[in-house]
């Protein structure tokens, strides 16, 4: 089996891994999540980062930080894994589901405006499959309407915007660790800004608003959260940080060879490449067009039998049992391209070989 996206374990993992079991730190406090922090923040070039126990606890803790609770009204596309959407949910705030951009897959900023109400408080952007949303469009539309601007980058590590990293964009960004995304620890996450008053209050928060008296007894001022990654965890996190460039130019290399190879292929719609984008082709996605000799959900079977695991887009979430009958703008493009697009195998170890036998098997050959 080819499969869709699988982690590349070949760098200091076991070193680090080692180190915390060989020392006891394998808790919440320790070198490495002090370092994972600091190294995903100088990376990114932001002054700060909060490391979190996985993406969904990041987007939630990035809310909570802002202040954004209950009958606020967050912008959110409906084209995106649920942990997006449910974020909003956690804290009793009301998303409002936006339209996708049929050649990107990402949130049609131009969708956004007639959406905004009295009550909307924050935009949650998110960067599906390594794209990035039109950042300079969307950050006017905030400051025009005093909104805030969450960014779900945690399909988008290492996509750059303009020349900047996709998670700097906004007032607070957030990513996943989870096993299948570009760096991992098996699951993780982390929030990064450049705010030091939103970092200091998310890192409060992370800790269940821990305080220790001055005879070490702790005190708790506020409802706090324990969202912490222990230091077992970010150990893996560092390590492979420290390979983050060859993953990122490994997937890169390989979606060129999915475009040479399927560029011609009638029916087939390729992502949109524009000159200020550098996606990170976290998953190398096409579109199966009407005009395509089999349908998507016939060409998801024989790429599967012919070993070879794809996935078909999110299903559209303000069609989900518990978004139902949800606030939305028109959805025309979501649920066009939701029963089009599939997700290839995009995993840094695939090879060449691999890649022309998937293409192979798109074209019929
Ligand atoms: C778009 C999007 N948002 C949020 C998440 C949540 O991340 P996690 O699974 O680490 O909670 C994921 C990944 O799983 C995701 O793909």
């Amino acid at each position: 089996m080819i499969p869709l996206c699988v982690p590349e374990i070949k760098g200091n993992e076991w070193k680090y891994i080692k180190e915390c079991l060989d020392t006891n730190w394998v808790s919440s406090v320790g070198k490495f999540v002090d370092r994972f922090e600091e190294e995903f923040a100088k990376y990114n070039e932001v002054n700060s980062a909060v490391v979190t126990m996985n993406g969904t606890a990041a987007l939630q803790l990035a809310l909570i930080t802002l202040g954004i609770g209950e009958g606020d009204e967050v912008i959110v596309p409906s084209m995106t894994f649920i942990s997006s959407v449910n974020a909003i949910k956690y804290i009793g705030a009301v998303p409002v589901f936006v339209d996708v951009d049929r050649e990107t897959f990402v949130m049609d900023v131009n969708k956004v405006e007639s959406l905004i109400s009295e009550k909307t408080k924050a935009i949650m952007p998110v960067h599906i499959y390594g794209y990035s949303v039109e950042m300079d469009e969307l950050n006017a539309i905030a400051q025009k309407y005093n909104l805030f601007v969450v960014e779900d980058a945690t399909e988008a590590l290492g996509t750059t915007y303009k020349g900047k990293l996709a998670g700097t964009l906004g007032d607070i960004g957030c990513f996943s660790f989870n096993g299948n995304k570009t760096i991992t620890t098996g699951a993780g996450g982390m929030l990064i800004t450049n705010n030091d008053e939103y970092a200091k209050r998310a890192k409060y928060l992370s800790n269940q608003t821990k305080t220790i008296k001055k005879n070490g007894a702790m005190d708790h001022e506020e409802i706090g959260y324990n969202f912490r990654m222990p230091n077992l965890l970010a150990a893996m996190g560092v390590a492979q940080l420290e390979n983050i460039d060859n993953y990122l130019e490994a997937k890169r290399i390989n979606a060129k060879l999915y475009d040479e190879l399927l560029k011609d292929v009638e029916g087939i719609t390729l992502i949109k490449k524009a000159n200020h984008i550098n996606n990170s082709y976290w998953l190398y996605s096409i579109l199966v067009e009407d005009n395509f000799r089999i349908t998507r959900d016939e060409l998801l079977e024989v790429l599967k039998e012919n070993g070879i695991q794809s996935r078909p887009f999110f299903l559209p979430v303000h069609n989900m049992k518990p978004y139902a009958g949800s606030k939305c703008g028109s959805m025309e493009i979501t649920m066009d391209i939701s029963n089009r697009g599939i997700n290839l195998p995009s995993s840094v170890s695939l090879t060449k070989e691999e890649i022309r036998k998937v293409c192979d098997v798109i074209r019929n050959k």
